[in-house]
């Protein structure tokens, strides 16, 4: 059986009002796009977004990295662009820092998460797309679902969970790579993934299965761009059920929102709150940062779905507590740790200031 491909790429390329949301002209666009240019090329596509970011979930045969899917992807952020510059949305294009295609989407902005496999009898897939924050927001939950037995029961009861998953790590500024074999390496791997501004899990794999479990989008855009353009806003993809993680277990670590980076300018932690797609709006101090979980039953490609999870009133708790969290970061204001830490401003206002302020540094007597 042809091995199925799963492809979630992002871009923020305008947003209504400020960065709050995507207008329903550019969600129409990119899905026409993929429509018309996809049509002998992906066997489906759902076109969603999370605050800002406008999202292509799209399956095909083409595995991963394939330079005609990331080129379709690149033409239809460059399309919805257009409609972004007509409306004069604000930071229409924000994300595309290159002006063509070359090759491969990665790197010249847009986030992506990609794997392959082998569609089960029945292939349960859960995508997470967050806003207002960066890639390192997977590490808690991914490492929660798929090596915490306090949050996944399986890995005790499920024969096929309980050799346990290995994880891939990637440093995000030595560009290396390692991967942790858990559970025996957990305490290793903490060290890495406790910081997540510069750690991420990549992708995690079933030891037992042999397979891939889930990916994640890595692409940090102010270290590609070299300057502040607006935060990575990554997704994440996890395949459920049967010897993988079930469904609830990967939702999970999402009923305690945890503090992560990305709100307010890029600059502040802020607790990441679960909500539907419709309530994916940051307004308050343009946050706080959000995650959506949408899943999909893939049918020989088909994407059949989807299920907005956190729609579920099972979510109310986590929003309020979220709320609450919000409320006393909110209180410290311009003090870490609400805001970020000066190595993680650099990319921001910190070299200015310290250049005004050269003459005056004077040694300590
Ligand atoms: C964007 C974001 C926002 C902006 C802020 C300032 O994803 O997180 O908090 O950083 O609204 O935006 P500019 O600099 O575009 O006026
Ligand atoms: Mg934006
Ligand atoms: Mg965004």
């Amino acid at each position: 059986m042809a091995k199925i491909t799963l492809s979630v790429i992002k871009a923020d390329v305008g947003g209504i009002v400020g960065h709050s949301d995507v207008h329903p002209d550019l969600m129409k666009s990119a899905s026409n796009y993929l429509a018309e240019h996809g049509k002998n090329l992906l066997i489906d596509y759902y076109v969603t977004h999370v605050g800002d970011d406008l999202e292509l979930i799209m399956t095909h045969n083409q595995g991963v990295d394939s330079s005609e899917i990331h080129k379709l992807a690149w033409d239809a952020f460059m399309e919805a662009t257009e409609v972004a510059r007509q409306l004069k949305l604000y930071g229409a294009g924000q994300d595309l820092l290159e002006d063509s295609f070359s090759g491969n989407i990665k790197g010249l902005g847009p986030g992506v998460a990609e794997m392959e496999f082998e569609e089960r009898p029945s292939e349960p897939v859960v995508i997470f797309m967050a806003d207002k924050t960066e890639p390192g927001a997977w590490n808690l939950p991914l490492y929660k679902i798929f090596a915490d037995p306090f949050n996944t029961a399986g890995l005790v009861i499920d024969p096929k969970m309980h050799q346990g998953f290995d994880f891939e790590v990637h440093d995000l500024i030595e560009n290396k790579k390692v991967v942790f074999h858990c559970p025996e390496e957990i305490y290793d791997m903490l060290v890495f993934i406790g910081a997540p501004g510069r750690y991420c899990i990549k992708s995690v794999y079933s030891r037992t299965l042999n397979e891939i479990a889930a990916t994640s989008s890595t692409q940090r855009l102010n270290l590609m761009a070299g300057r502040y353009v607006g935060k990575d806003d990554p997704v994440c993809i996890v395949r459920c059920q049967s010897g993988m993680p079930a469904v609830g277990e990967v939702l999970e670590p999402f009923s305690k929102p945890h503090l992560v980076s990305g709100w307010m300018r890029g600059s502040h932690h802020g607790p990441l709150m679960p909500c539907s797609e419709k309530a994916s709006t940051p307004t308050r101090f343009d946050g706080p940062p959000r995650v959506v979980a949408l899943g999909f039953q893939l049918c020989n490609g088909k994407l059949v779905g989807p299920q907005d999870y956190f729609a579920d009133v099972a979510y109310d708790r986590a929003r309020q507590k979220a709320n609450e969290i919000a409320d006393y970061m909110r209180s410290l204001g311009p003090f870490e740790p609400h805001r970020l830490s000066l190595d993680e401003l650099e990319y921001t206002t910190m070299p200015q200031v310290m250049e005004k302020l050269a003459q005056r540094l004077v040694p300590i007597e």
